[in-house]
């Protein structure tokens, strides 16, 4: 989490949102952290919320479609614990874009990110739904894709380059599941907010994606 201040932003009345939304390995995380370093803005993977979430479950042995039982878990999530390393693995992703589609598990975890969204001098929260029901009214909302060949190859080469095996074509259906159920679920499905603005970053470089983010939250902050 970033934490360092900016002086002129803090004593600003408002905090400032920056809201990113994105299909998996659209680049969306490696963005976030980017523009939160350069702000000094507070950021949170609400990503990592659902798959704490799941693996509480998993962990405890209990059941992935039981929603009254995870809404408690939910609930009993910590933000300050969020652990990316633990939390990546490939089969907690899965569990937990299961029960994302809980309406209950979604209200429980949304209110903790709201919570988190206001805190000064800025925010930067990438997940599925940002723009569009956790903080519809952020200054600057950014919707990140990239084809799901781009973003298949990228999940493979990202554990590949960690010394472990991985099929490309397991990948690719993988990532089309994915995307199949975050964006046909009736509660909050990904989608863009109207108002956000595109980047594709299937053939745009990361610095140049931070460049064009910047742009938009400098107008912003005007
Ligand atoms: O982004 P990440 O792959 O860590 O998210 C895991 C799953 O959590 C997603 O596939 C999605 O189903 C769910 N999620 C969500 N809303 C968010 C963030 C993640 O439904 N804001």
């Amino acid at each position: 989490m970033t934490a360092a201040m900016n002086d002129t932003a803090d004593t600003a009345d408002t905090a400032m949102t920056v809201a990113i939304d994105g299909p998996a390995a659209a680049g969306k995380g490696t963005l976030s952290r980017l523009i939160a370093d350069a702000y000094g803005f507070h950021h949170l993977d609400t990503g990592l919320t659902y798959r704490a979430t799941a693996k509480a479950l998993l962990d405890r042995g209990l059941p992935l479609d039981d929603e009254a039982v995870a809404e408690t878990v939910a609930r009993q999530v910590e933000l300050a614990g969020l652990d990316r390393d633990i939390l990546s693995a490939h089969a907690i992703g899965e569990a937990a874009s299961k029960i994302a589609v809980m309406p209950a598990v979604r209200r429980a975890l949304v209110e903790a990110q709201r919570a988190f969204a206001v805190r000064k001098p800025g925010t930067v929260l990438d997940g599925r739904d940002i723009g569009t029901v956790v903080c519809p009214a952020a200054p600057v909302k950014l919707y990140v894709t990239a084809s799901p060949q781009v973003r298949a190859r990228r999940r493979y080469d990202e554990i590949v380059a960690k010394g472990q095996a991985a099929d490309y074509e397991t990948i690719f259906a993988d990532v089309k599941t994915r995307d199949e159920r975050d964006m046909g679920r009736a509660d909050s499905p990904l989608k863009p907010a109207a108002d956000a603005h595109l980047l594709d970053t299937s053939e745009m470089s990361i610095e140049a994606a931070f460049q064009a983010a910047r742009a938009f939250i400098d107008a912003a902050l005007k």
